[in-house]
């Protein structure tokens, strides 16, 4: 039975809540058997009284289970006016036994028009008449679109209750709206096929379905899947590559429920615990070619994810707060719909369990947060598809997820220095100002970008031969300094240039690339950068692949880049729609509009416009997505290694090509808080690579905000400096001396940590763990970490705790429960503030960075880029917990093949400490130049509670370059002179 339990419960009656009240009557005025009553009074404080003012029958049944007070069928209640009616049999031939198998009153009328089969609901002003067995907390809007009103909502066949707490919706659905089971759960091959028959509420925005299947897939133990479609028409789906296996897994953490009562809802549950994780009994079922949603009860006292958004916190404001989702060229601002679509969340549940849910979905969509807490899902197209990720650590579930969805890229190991870049340099001398500043304060400097503006006149695929003369030479100066290079391409290729002169459009002519328009057959165009009208490539073809390569390999000959950045792929149009905006239809102003910011076109294409893989309206948020695969595929067979994809829009699955940066950020000190929240998120989404604007993008930033600005961001997983046209430049050397050093020292931690931070890569990308990991990841049964989101760590053992207010010279840190040390001293941080806050000195040229016991930190030397520290010295950071010990691992290959994991050509050695010794063991070496390097940086041991120490011996021969501090209580091992690819073994000895 595949842990599938079926159960069909009774429904709620008046019964339950007004029993003890009444006493049992000897006989009853009419004769209806307790099961066929219907119930009519379901709210509280039922009386003999009140029910007979509805018109209804008072009398007392054999069991609580029954109604007291129900209709009489034969006199009909009298309580919905004629003209409150709302027809719930309009095909022909109904009668009582058809309109009471749809849950509808049956009452005939001499009147002309007035349905005699009509929706069994209460509606009132005051409250006194809502029903009880729905709270305010748990309400599924029934008029999410503008103007709701109480003719409208009843119309609707919902209720209408006022409420005097801000945001709850007064127009709510009724539980029983929805489905019914059309006969039992089919078993299948995967796991379960339900039929479903719509229940004949009035329709919300028109062409319901009336005919629905929800197939049920146990694909994996921790993996579930949701698939709602329509049963006789096949829709737009997501074109995925979760893999959905040929059979059910033989055992699951999960089991499900089918219920038919109020109306048909799924019920998941985990076995172990019995902990009810996805719920839809709470209503909102409906399917319609143009509104689909779901509701689900949540056991999230912890909810995190959806995106993308700037989110004022990390943890989830359950107090209706709703967000859209739709691709968008959108500066962050507020809860506004950005570039990319992740509706993905994940949650913690009391008992410190984690899920996961996907809805994959691609079209116009929003969520509501519900303080129950619940939520309600709503899409405008495609199907319902939802994906359950068990956990049941919230690590396991990103891990589950990006199994589903794509493990994250390996990034090369340069990505993990320092980039510069600014959109208007506007020459090669602006620019090379800039990277000369870097030279001279010795700023690590891994990576410079091209924007727009290197190119003529924004013409992918070409450079500027005025402004930027000799960039294809100064690039190749800037390699050789140990500095890569970086090319910005937009999608939109520009119509204007004479004939036979630009080689893109006209190429991509002959193929056949471009978006159609409405009439699927004419290209369409719109406005970007260039001068003249666009056409969009549609990286949905797969001819357009090949012109895409084309062009990158080709342009490769003309500028040496080392990577691509692809930006505006919302798609961005600054026409909106088009030159001639878009034809009025249900498909570009759908009926319902979910909550995003002005339609679906503006700043886009019309919905109507056509792709190889459907209309705009189904595919126009995967656009970035789809772009995502060929310019991976053009990066590294052009450059024939790694290479690194920078994509501003993103969907579920495109981490495992790209990576993202946060967008046109604001020069403001919120926003370095909203950074850490955005990065969070998105190693939630399966891209642990991602940073924001480092000094802020629009508007300009001050010396102070930028040196705080790049200490934090030298943290980032990845770390640019980006600034807008016409803006101040705020590049690390632009301030002087003070910020440079800052931005130097900070930087210079990160390249110490870069071993660190890589091996933790490659967990990501063979593991699927994050990177930037929110402390709730490694604390959860910890609600205090919770909503932290002002700190945030490296993998498991590296904090960070940045200073993000204007003037602030201290900050408060939360230390939660293990030994802690301060990264610069080593000394550990006072028993007395574990698992609790502590104020933290941070004056303007510190950051409080902490390592956390129990973990091997494998370092380097720093160097000004990573092509140079990469042959430096190796060092460890070894930071002891409360036993005296600690475990550790490191990952190195090349950094810039491709596949070295799975090729063999890599090392991976394993740290341990236990009192006394320290152990390295080499668990695979496939990497030939290993042996280059030496642990001749310094071994650090921290948290020896000694007095001191009497002698160190390195392979058990004694070793006299060593220190102990009796104050911070570590001790320093200087050339240990111990090769990467030999086992070692350090020991010491206390006095
Ligand atoms: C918008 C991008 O978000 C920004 O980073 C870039 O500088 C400009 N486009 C110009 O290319």
């Amino acid at each position: 039975m595949f842990g599938l339990s079926l159960i069909i419960l009774a429904g709620l009656c008046n019964v339950l809540v007004n029993a003890n009240n009444v006493k049992r009557q000897s006989s009853c005025p009419v004769n209806v058997a307790d099961s066929e009553r219907r119930d009519c009074f379901k709210w509280v404080n039922a009386s003999p009284s009140k029910c007979e003012e509805r018109g209804c029958v008072w009398c007392e049944a054999s069991s609580t289970n029954y109604p007291f007070c129900f209709y009489n069928d034969k006199t009909c209640p009298s309580s919905i006016a004629d003209n409150a009616k709302v027809d719930c049999h309009p095909e022909p031939n109904g009668n009582k036994a058809s309109c009471n198998a749809k849950g509808c009153v049956w009452c005939e009328s001499a009147t002309q028009g007035v349905p005699w089969c009509f929706i069994d609901q209460e509606v009132s002003q005051g409250g006194a008449r809502c029903p009880v067995d729905i709270k305010e907390s748990e309400r599924i809007d029934c008029h999410p679109d503008a103007g709701a009103n109480e003719a409208n909502c009843i119309a609707r066949g919902c209720y209408w209750c006022q409420s005097s707490t801000p945001n709850v919706p007064w127009c709510f659905a009724p539980k029983s709206l929805g489905y019914t089971m059309n006969g039992a759960p089919i078993s299948t091959a995967k796991g379960y096929r339900v039929n479903l028959k719509r229940r004949q509420y009035p329709s919300w925005f028109g062409l319901e379905i009336d005919d629905v299947n929800l197939d049920v897939e146990f694909q994996t133990e921790s993996r579930l899947r949701l698939k709602f479609t329509d049963a006789t028409a096949s829709r737009f789906e997501v074109p995925s590559n979760i893999p959905s296996p040929p059979s059910a897994a033989p055992n699951t953490l999960y089991d499900v429920q089918f219920n038919d009562t109020p109306a048909f809802n799924v019920k998941v549950t985990r076995k172990s615990t019995g902990v009810t994780i996805f719920d839809s009994s709470i209503g909102g079922l409906k399917l319609s070619d143009q509104f689909m949603s779901i509701g689900t009860y949540l056991p999230c006292q912890s909810l995190y994810g959806f995106g993308e958004h700037e989110h004022p916190s990390f943890k989830h404001d359950m107090n209706w707060k709703t967000y859209g989702m739709y691709a968008r060229d959108q500066a962050p601002a507020g809860s506004n719909n950005l570039y990319g679509v992740h509706p993905f969340y994940t949650c913690v549940e009391s008992d410190y369990n984690a899920n996961a849910v996907l809805f994959l979905n691609a079209n116009a969509q929003d969520v509501t947060l519900m303080p129950d807490p619940a939520l309600y899902y709503k899409t405008i197209g495609g199907i319902l598809d939802i994906y359950i990720f068990l956990g049941p650590t919230l690590e396991n579930t990103v891990q589950q997820y990006t199994e589903a969805v794509g493990r994250p890229v390996m990034p090369p190991y340069w990505s993990l220095g320092f980039q510069l870049s600014r959109w208007g340099y506007n020459s090669i001398a602006n620019m090379q100002t800039v990277i000369n500043r870097m030279r001279q304060y010795n700023i690590p400097h891994d990576v410079q970008y091209g924007d727009i503006d290197y190119m003529d006149r924004r013409l992918d695929f070409t450079y500027d031969r005025v402004n930027y003369a000799g960039l294809p030479q100064y690039v190749t100066q800037l390699k050789q300094e140990g500095t890569k290079f970086i090319i910005i391409l937009d999608p939109g290729i520009s119509t204007g240039e004479p004939a036979g002169t630009y080689q893109p459009y006209e190429l991509g002519n002959t193929m056949g690339v471009w978006i159609k328009d409405t009439d699927n057959t004419t290209d369409i165009l719109g406005e970007v950068w260039p001068d003249d009208p666009v056409v969009f490539p549609d990286f949905t073809k797969q001819v357009t692949e090949d012109w895409w390569i084309q062009l990158c390999v080709d342009f490769k000959n003309v500028i040496d880049y080392d990577g691509l950045w692809i930006d505006m792929n919302e798609v961005a149009n600054f026409q909106h729609g088009s030159f001639n905006g878009c034809p009025d239809s249900p498909m570009n102003n759908p009926p319902y509009l979910p909550r995003v910011s002005d339609n679906l076109y503006q700043k886009t294409l019309c919905p109507s416009h056509n792709s190889y893989l459907g209309s705009q309206y189904n595919v126009h948020s995967l656009y970035g997505w789809s772009q995502v695969p060929p310019t991976h595929k053009a990066a590294i067979t052009a450059t024939g290694q790694r290479s690194l994809v920078l994509t501003r829009s993103s969907f579920p699955g495109a981490g495992s090509q790209a990576v993202h940066w946060l967008g046109d950020n604001h020069s403001l000190w919120t926003n370095l808080h909203y950074s850490i929240i955005g990065m969070m998120e998105f190693n939630l989404f399966g891209f642990p690579y991602v940073g924001a604007d480092i000094c802020g993008f629009n508007g300009d930033t001050t010396a102070s905000m930028c040196q705080r600005w790049m200490q934090l961001g030298a943290f980032y997983t990845f770390s640019r400096n980006h600034n807008a046209r016409d803006r101040m430049d705020q590049d690390p050397g632009y301030f002087g001396a003070e910020v440079a050093r800052v931005s130097r020292e900070s930087l210079e931690i990160r390249y110490t940590l870069l071993p660190y931070l890589y091996t933790l890569f490659h967990r990501a990308n063979l593991l699927g763990s994050t990177v930037i990991r929110p402390l709730v990841h490694e604390y959860t049964s910890d609600s205090n970490t919770h909503n932290i989101d002002r700190q945030f760590l490296w993998g498991p053992a590296f904090m960070i705790t940045p200073v993000l207010d204007e003037g602030a010279t201290s900050v408060t840190a939360y230390f939660p429960d293990s030994r802690w040390y301060d990264y610069y001293t080593g000394a550990e941080v006072s028993s007395e503030h574990r698992k609790g806050y502590t104020t933290l000195n941070a004056p303007m040229d510190y950051i409080p960075l902490h390592i956390r016991g129990g973990y091997i930190l494998p370092t380097q030397e720093p160097a000004n880029s990573t092509t140079f520290s990469r042959n430096n010295d190796l060092g460890l950071i070894v930071a002891l917990d409360d036993f005296e010990e600690a475990t550790g691992d490191f990952f190195w290959d090349d950094g810039d093949a491709i596949d070295t994991y799975s090729n063999l050509e890599y090392i991976e050695v394993s740290y341990s400490a236990i009192p006394g010794i320290l152990t390295g063991v080499v668990v695979f070496n496939g990497y030939p130049s290993a042996g280059l390097l030496v642990y001749n940086n310094t071994i650090r041991i921290l948290g020896l509670n000694y007095v001191d120490i009497l002698d160190v011996r390195v392979n058990n021969q004694p070793h006299s370059l060593f220190s102990f501090n009796p104050t911070t209580k570590v001790l320093e091992i200087s050339m240990a002179n111990l090769f990467l690819n030999d086992d070692f073994q350090i020991t010491w000895t206390p006095i």
